[in-house]
């Protein structure tokens, strides 16, 4: 999941990598590097660290060239250091790679009786050296086709040459890479957030092609090297910022923004003034869906399984939901009455998309649930339904999270009340009460102050844990997974009914158990559970919904309460102190919130 940028240019493109190479900090940040190529030599530049620190250890303003190529790493292959650090050189050839060479291994033995000399750990020298190999006996476009089908695993390319100084060669299989259209100057990105600044004019590569990258001319090729045309895209200007404005982090505006992400998905599927959910274009007659798996990961898994209890409640389909990583190895009954969702903010995520592929080649119905529009998931499903919730640039998802189980809210009850399974007046009821969300939202995201006071407890103790049941349960797994990956603190979730069989064994004197009880079917299990922690030395922050109803208990050590709601609304209410409780915990700790270590944005690799 690292990001690639090319450009070729008439003039000098050292500035234009750099800016690009701010945007991919997202897709990994352990080291960047650049190369250029200028008076017949290759320029390489390369550190551990941020792109930053790459501006502050080179003189990069003096890095000449009009051809260039630059990464940003998230190590598989070799520590993060400078070494590793990519772009990877021969004597004539410099090579970007974001995925994983399987045959690594063997080639570079291979390559090693050849007389190639290897310096990195890393498996992305092997490509340099094979095309450099390749080039001896073939010409570019031969020797391209050739490296390419010698490589196993997955790649995306981007490559440049001391000898045929006017061009660069991108190439994929597996993970994203975009063609950009400039004035003077072509582009080659990981994706089209990176060459959004530069042009609006896009051609993705499918699996398998590679292409010809000059300043005037773009030339594409299939896996045999055969010359193919392709269609260039336009892409949606998108309004929604891309800066932080007035806030100091990604995360903290991302999760400010879940009023608008809800507007904007109640805008985009309900008709207000009829109390209907529509759902244009859907391509398949209800009568033909008897199933639903929903697949995803991390964030994205939590919202399938917070669909699974929507869905079960509102209609009677047959409901399983997996994980991508799972999946995509496992041997699956494809049934032809199912229908596959896929959950992904990126789109670009390498294990989802190779189980929504597994599913395109068991002739399956596939749906995106996705927020990048442009994405590999996205173009390649078979229906789509955007959560348009605008770029996320944290890399802990929060306002993805909201939109995903927003869709999926709104599709259970689309599908009930299709399969005629819920009752039209219950039906028009729920709808309604969706519209209150934004506002509720807004309300409950006013408890800076007390969250702010509590989060310290978190940051002192070595494990917590996070305990929901029924619509909760979901909920607790989600701010267990927001706590551990900002705050490294171990935090678990579990089923608050499970706690018997096992795990109860951690608890001890002062350990910060959340406990998500609101006031639905689950409320007086839940409180029970929570006294079985309590009675064990548990400091239990409990997080309810406001009610005239007192609350059942004694010995809470903190409670929060969000607004009030119908039962199946309430998990995006329970979500917003869990998000904050994370925030709030990294930032006492001083961690870099947005950029959490050894983690990126966009998992493009398995
Ligand atoms: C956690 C988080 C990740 C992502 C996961 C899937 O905060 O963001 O767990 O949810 O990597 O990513 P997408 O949704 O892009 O497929």
């Amino acid at each position: 999941m690292c990001g690639i940028i090319g450009i070729s240019s008439n003039k000098s493109v050292s500035a234009s990598i750099i800016n690009s190479l701010k945007k991919l900090e997202y897709r990994g940040y352990d080291s960047a590097g650049i190369a250029t190529l200028f008076e017949g030599e290759i320029k390489e530049v390369k550190s551990e660290g941020r792109v930053d620190t790459l501006e502050q250890n080179f003189d990069l303003k003096n890095l000449k060239g009009n051809i260039g190529i630059g990464h940003v790493r998230w190590a598989t292959h070799g520590k993060p250091n400078s070494v590793n650090a990519h772009p990877h050189s021969s004597h004539n050839v410099s090579v970007v790679h974001n995925g994983i060479i399987e045959n690594s291994t063997i080639l570079k033995k291979y390559l090693t009786t050849k007389g190639h000399v290897f310096k990195s750990q890393t498996d992305t020298e092997v490509i340099v050296h094979l095309i450099t190999e390749n080039l001896k006996a073939d010409d570019l476009e031969i020797a391209i086709t050739k490296t390419l089908n010698q490589l196993h695993g997955s790649f995306a390319l981007g490559i440049v040459f001391k000898d045929i100084p006017d061009l660069i060669v991108g190439a994929r299989r597996g993970s994203p890479l975009a063609v950009g259209y400039g004035p003077n100057e072509n582009y080659l990105g990981s994706d089209s957030y990176a060459l959004k600044a530069m042009t609006n004019k896009i051609t993705y590569l499918d699996d398998g092609e590679f292409c010809i990258i000059k300043k005037d001319q773009v030339l594409f090729f299939n896996e045999d090297g055969i010359k193919i045309n392709k269609k260039i895209l336009k892409l949606s200007s998108n309004e929604v910022s891309y800066e932080k404005g007035d806030f100091k982090h990604f995360m903290a505006k991302e999760i400010e923004e879940q009023p608008i992400t809800i507007k904007t998905g109640i805008k985009e599927y309900i008709d207000k003034t009829n109390s209907e959910i529509n759902i244009y274009n859907f391509p398949w007659k209800i009568s033909e869906i008897n199933s639903i798996t929903l697949i995803g990961c991390g964030t994205a898994y939590h919202s399938c399984m917070m669909a699974k209890y929507w869905f079960e409640e509102l209609t009677k389909l047959d409901i399983n939901i997996d994980i991508a990583s799972e999946f995509r190895y496992r041997k699956n009954r494809f049934k032809k009455d199912s229908l596959y969702i896929f959950v992904s903010q990126s789109g670009e995520t390498a294990d989802t998309y190779a189980a929504l592929d597994l599913c395109k080649r068991n002739n399956m119905k596939t749906c995106a649930v996705v927020n990048v529009i442009e994405s590999s998931i996205a173009r390649d499903a078979n229906f789509v339904l955007p959560i348009h919730c605008g770029p996320e640039i944290g890399v802990a998802s929060t306002k993805a999270f909201l939109g995903q189980i927003l869709i999926l809210y709104i599709l259970s009850l689309k599908f009930g009340s299709l399969r005629n399974e819920i009752n039209k007046n219950t039906y028009k009821d729920k709808v309604k009460e969706l519209l209150n969300l934004p506002s509720l939202i807004e309300k409950s995201l006013l408890i800076d102050n007390d969250i702010q006071a509590i989060s310290s407890t978190f940051n002192e103790v070595k494990g917590s844990m996070f305990l929901g049941r029924g619509f909760s349960y979901p909920i607790a797994l989600e701010g267990a997974l927001k706590l551990k990956e900002l705050s490294y603190v171990h935090a678990e979730g579990y089923p608050a009914g499970e706690m018997k069989h096992g795990p109860l064994a951690l608890i001890e004197d002062g350990m910060p158990v959340v406990v998500l009880a609101p006031r639905d079917n689950y409320y007086k299990k839940t409180i029970s559970n929570m006294q079985e922690v309590i009675a064990r030395g548990a400091k239990v922050l409990l997080i309810t919904n406001k009610s005239k109803d007192e609350i059942i208990s004694e010995n809470i050590w903190e409670t929060i309460e969000v607004e009030n709601t119908n039962e199946d609304l309430l998990p995006f209410l329970l979500t917003i102190p869990l998000q904050k409780l994370a925030y709030y915990s990294a930032l006492k700790k001083g961690y870099d919130i947005d950029k959490p270590r050894n983690l990126a944005k966009s998992v493009t690799v398995e």
